[in-house]
């Protein structure tokens, strides 16, 4: 079969992709050329460089797991505060540097240069945002998310998949990564074989009538499905009809794609409310490619006969991955291991993420591990690449604590909940605005584009928020409060700031290229530097596939701003032209941050 060796041949490091980077990239590389000439021996070791959050800006760790390497060979080094010491003596000059100070543990504090970060700042404003974007080991990425079933429900868990999804291929095509964004809609399964039937049964004249006929899809699919459970004759017919489906029969066929269209239909206005892109391939895309994934398999000797079924048994699970059923179709393991291997290798992608509930863990486990037995990904423990990986998140739950529904239906309507988020906003809007004698200077059309924002913007954050394995209380309350870490209050945060530059009438193109920035104040300070740390979070949310961790950092900024505007004048004072700079730096940065979690930023309240 020709595959001898363990790893298929393009499997690739993650290191080695050169570019600036994050600030904690960069002072990695100054500390990789020390520990390059303090360890001529040793090129390969890791600078272990982090942010610090007592001591200094930045630390570097590496000292201490060096001397318990080294401990007790001859060496020059006497302690790790030694070679803490000789870390820094050896470090290359940069400009990034004020200071460095080792601990006596051996880790080394770095201060950064006051004149650096502003600098860092007034080249961004200069070159844009992009030139802040991390620097991440893939190249072209497959982001599986949204991925709802045709004729059954969207329903909460999808749209937290969808705002999950959409998020981190936003984080990834920010950090120049080509995300391929796909729907894996369940498309193709036995209960098409049923739904079809009823189709022909019950609106003979379909072919004319067609959508009109089926109406309500769910209705259409829980009426079908009745008769499925209690017409033992109709059952029979079902499971012809989806034979023949399968084969490709064309009114068969034709039917499908109307049933399919509708759900497209629905599916697409959630998208497009939310400004979601994503291309469908569903799973029927990949069913002729199945009998040749089996085969591969089969041959790999992966592939046994259990109780009729043809599986794959894997190591720690106690149930094996069923990849043909016992009546010799094939079901949703066989689909995703086709899938996977579709991804590798006509697709090319080094990085294939997907996101379901948790619930699906075990499943997302199998199949991986199954990829790995067939020699299609590297052994995890390499950090190598091509690798796979399931962002599992957790329910969401009502006001009662238990599962999200509403009273009239055991769903929830997605659209119907981000209209009343939305109605919820416009009105909160008004009233403010009422209050405030403003609501004259704004135009119906305002009003709707930041009500739609707001509310959104809202139910996006809520999600994206906190961390994504807990489970979380759906509260509109909660969510479109003005105060706490939401959407509205950092979208009015940010509106404050638009505020603050529009009215000291100053040009900040202007201001961008002639001004200076300079941190003289404490809080100017930890404002720049929060700044400049916005590449390294992006990559960490990117890498952990954590959108909390972005979430964390928007809102710790607002607040840092906060601070900043409390103790430092900005208009009219001296550093006027220094301070708006900043001002601006944080808008921008805010809303990048905005951006990548998928909300419209809004520019005033
Ligand atoms: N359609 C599935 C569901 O609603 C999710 C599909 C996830 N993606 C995948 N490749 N299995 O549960």
């Amino acid at each position: 079969i020709g595959q001898a060796a363990n790893v298929e041949p393009n499997f690739v490091s993650t290191q080695n992709r050169d570019s600036v980077g994050s600030v904690k990239q960069q002072l990695s590389k100054i500390f990789k050329v020390s520990l390059q000439s303090t360890f001529p021996n040793d090129v390969d070791i890791d600078p272990l460089v982090s942010a610090s959050t007592k001591f200094a800006d930045y630390q570097c760790n590496n000292a201490m797991g060096l001397w318990s390497r080294i401990k007790g060979k001859f060496t020059e080094f006497s302690n790790p505060n030694s070679i803490g010491q000789a870390i820094v003596e050896n470090l290359p000059p940069s400009e990034m540097v004020q200071s460095t100070s080792v601990a006596k543990a051996g880790f080394i504090n770095i201060v950064l240069s006051n004149v650096w970060i502003a600098k860092h700042i007034e080249n961004m404003l200069s070159n844009g945002i992009r030139e802040w974007a991390p620097i991440i080991p893939v190249k072209r990425a497959v982001v599986d998310f949204s991925s709802p079933n045709i004729a059954k429900e969207m329903h909460v868990g999808h749209l937290r998949s969808t705002i999950i999804g959409d998020t981190l291929s936003r984080m990834l095509e920010f950090s120049n990564v080509e995300v391929l964004r796909r729907n894996h809609v369940g498309d193709w399964g036995t209960q098409f074989g049923m739904l079809i039937e009823y189709l022909f049964e019950m609106f003979p004249n379909w072919e004319d009538a067609g959508q009109q006929a089926i109406g309500d899809l769910q209705e259409f699919y829980k009426s079908s499905k009745k008769k499925f459970d209690e017409d033992a004759s109709f059952k029979e017919r079902a499971q012809r009809a989806v034979v023949r489906l399968q084969g490709g029969e064309e009114k068969y066929r034709n039917a499908w794609k109307q049933i399919c269209e509708i759900s497209r239909r629905e599916f697409a206005q959630v998208y497009q409310r939310l400004g979601i892109h994503l291309e469908e391939k569903g799973e029927s895309f990949y069913n002729p490619f199945i009998p040749d994934v089996i085969q591969e398999l089969s041959d790999k000797g992966l592939i046994e006969e259990s109780e009729g079924a043809r599986v794959i048994f894997i190591e720690g699970q106690s149930i094996p991955l069923i990849v043909v059923k016992s009546d010799g179709g094939y079901n949703y393991a066989s689909t995703d291991l086709t899938a996977l291997r579709y991804r590798l290798r006509e697709e090319k992608a080094e990085w294939i993420i997907y996101v379901t509930d948790v619930g699906q863990q075990q499943h997302f486990d199998m199949v991986f591990s199954a990829a790995r037995r067939a020699c299609w990904l590297p052994d995890p423990k390499g950090n190598l690449y091509p690798k796979t990986n399931h962002v599992g998140f957790g329910i969401v739950l009502g006001q009662d604590g238990k599962r999200f529904r509403t009273r009239s239906t055991e769903v929830v309507r997605l659209v119907d909940l981000l209209d009343e988020a939305k109605n919820r906003c416009k009105k909160e809007l008004q009233q403010r605005l009422e209050n405030n004698g403003k609501l004259g200077e704004w135009s119906e059309q305002e009003l709707e584009r930041t009500a739609e924002a707001v509310g959104y913007g809202a139910v996006k954050y809520a999600d994206l928020k906190n961390n994504r394995l807990t489970n979380y209380m759906f509260s509109f309350d909660q969510m479109l409060n003005d105060k706490g870490n939401t959407a509205v209050y950092l979208l009015y945060a940010h509106a404050r700031i638009c505020s603050i530059i529009r009215k000291s009438n100053r040009d900040l193109t202007e201001l961008t290229k002639s001004g200076s920035i300079s941190l003289g104040h404490p809080d100017e300070r930890i404002l720049g530097l929060h700044l400049i740390r916005f590449a390294e979070i992006v990559e960490e949310a990117c890498m952990n596939l954590l959108p909390n961790v972005l979430c964390e950092y928007l809102y710790n900024l607002s607040e840092i701003f906060t601070r900043f505007y409390t103790s430092c004048q900005v208009i009219g004072s001296a550093e006027e032209t220094s301070r708006l700079l900043l001002c601006e730096a944080t808008a921008v940065v805010m809303r990048k941050c905005f951006e990548v979690l998928g909300i419209e930023p809004v520019y005033k309240i």
